[in-house]
């Protein structure tokens, strides 16, 4: 390699890994970017509830597959094959216009300025905010990837059937606490799931040919009228019993057994988790704190990887940046 482009290459990349986060990022560059961001949530809470969820749910699918990044947010290309076929997300992601029309909105005022990866941990926030949780002051200055792999999204993510104690390991590998868990597993306060997800807990939990006993009988009952065995597995059913509002009825709900997916009721059932599920069904202002914290921890996972500010979401920039990289 050309020793300038050796040179250029460190100083991108050592730019790129010692992005300092921090609020307040564009008060400069685009003075309005949280407005705007915060406006188009608005619009979509009042077009359709649910996709102020869904858009909540990215931070938590981006943020833990190789940084806050925007990775998920790239489409397949013919040479990439990315994250929105992987197993977690294929078929159960959406409302991803929701974030193009945030990102249309904000190069409308700064082009150029704001990163799609930024945009989501905005949007997370104001999805919480909008919706009666807590609000919060987000960190930015995050860069997007230039690429994304599906692989890398399929081994991480965690799938609806895991146990506590298979996603204490899996958060602690970010430094995640157990108190991180269960409040960001409170963010199911909010949105929908597929019966897809829980099929296995209605009808052979851990290949029993039996229910998860954990289910409490009336609230098993309905589950099975929602998710017959012969169901169209993309019919969906609220992940808690007041699923337009942030709150901490989640919590209330697995005490009583009504947790919709295995991953939720485990929190009660295993012993390491249950005492902070115990705490935020009977303190809300204590599960907003220890939300709060959880999304800001999760929010500052980052890549090292090089990056840019993409113009598309969905898009890396121009032909050459990438020929550039892959060289
Ligand atoms: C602790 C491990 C977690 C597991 C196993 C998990 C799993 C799931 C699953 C299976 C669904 C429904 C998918 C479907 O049926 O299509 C879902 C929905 C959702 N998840 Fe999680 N999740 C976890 C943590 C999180 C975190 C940390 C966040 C946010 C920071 C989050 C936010 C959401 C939201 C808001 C929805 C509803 C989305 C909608 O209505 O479209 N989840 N999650
Ligand atoms: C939790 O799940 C993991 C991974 O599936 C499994 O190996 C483990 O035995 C389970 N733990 C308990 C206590 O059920
Ligand atoms: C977790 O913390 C340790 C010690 O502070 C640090 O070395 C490590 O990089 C952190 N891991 C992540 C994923 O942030
Ligand atoms: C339940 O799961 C087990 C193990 O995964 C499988 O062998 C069995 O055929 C399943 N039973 C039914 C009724 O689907
Ligand atoms: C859900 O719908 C998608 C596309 O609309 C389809 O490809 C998929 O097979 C369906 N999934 C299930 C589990 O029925």
């Amino acid at each position: 390699m050309h020793p300038l482009l050796a040179f250029l290459l460190l100083h991108i990349i050592t730019t790129a890994s010692a992005a300092q986060l921090r609020p307040g990022f564009y008060r400069e560059t685009c003075p309005e970017a949280e407005f705007v961001v915060r406006e188009v949530l608005k619009k979509a809470l009042i077009r359709e509830p649910r996709s102020v969820a869904s858009v909540m749910r990215f931070q938590f699918h981006d943020c833990l597959v190789n940084g806050c990044d925007a990775s998920m947010l790239l489409d397949d290309t013919p040479t990439m094959l990315g994250e929105k076929e992987a197993l977690s997300n294929i078929n159960s992601l959406r409302s991803f216009e929701v974030i193009d029309e945030v990102k249309e909105a904000v190069e409308r005022i700064c082009p150029g300025v704001v990163s799609c990866a930024d945009i989501i941990i905005m949007a997370a926030r104001d999805a919480v905010a909008l919706t009666g949780g807590p609000y919060w002051e987000v960190r930015l200055g995050r860069l997007d990837s230039l690429t994304a792999r599906q692989e890398d999204s399929n081994q991480i993510m965690p799938s609806p059937r895991s146990n506590a104690s298979s996603l204490i390991d899996l958060f602690s590998k970010y430094n995640l606490s157990v108190k991180d868990l269960v409040a960001l597993s409170g963010t199911h306060s909010i949105g929908q799931a597929r019966c897809f997800s829980i099929m296995f807990r209605l009808y052979n939990q851990s290949g029993t040919g039996r229910p998860d006993p954990a289910i409490e009988p009336k609230f098993r009952a309905n589950l099975n009228k929602l998710c017959p065995p012969s169901v169209d597995q993309n019919v969906t059913g609220d992940l808690d019993a007041t699923p337009r509002l942030f709150d901490n009825q989640y919590f209330k709900d697995l005490v009583a057994g009504r947790g919709f997916l295995n991953s939720d009721q485990t929190l009660f059932t295993f012993t390491e988790t249950r005492k902070f599920v115990e705490l935020f069904s009977k303190n809300q202002a204590e599960f907003f704190m220890a939300l709060v914290e959880g999304m800001l921890k999760l929010g500052d996972l980052q890549s090292n990887q090089p990056g840019e500010i993409r113009r598309n979401c969905r898009m890396v920039n121009g032909r050459h940046v990438n020929t550039f990289w892959e060289s």
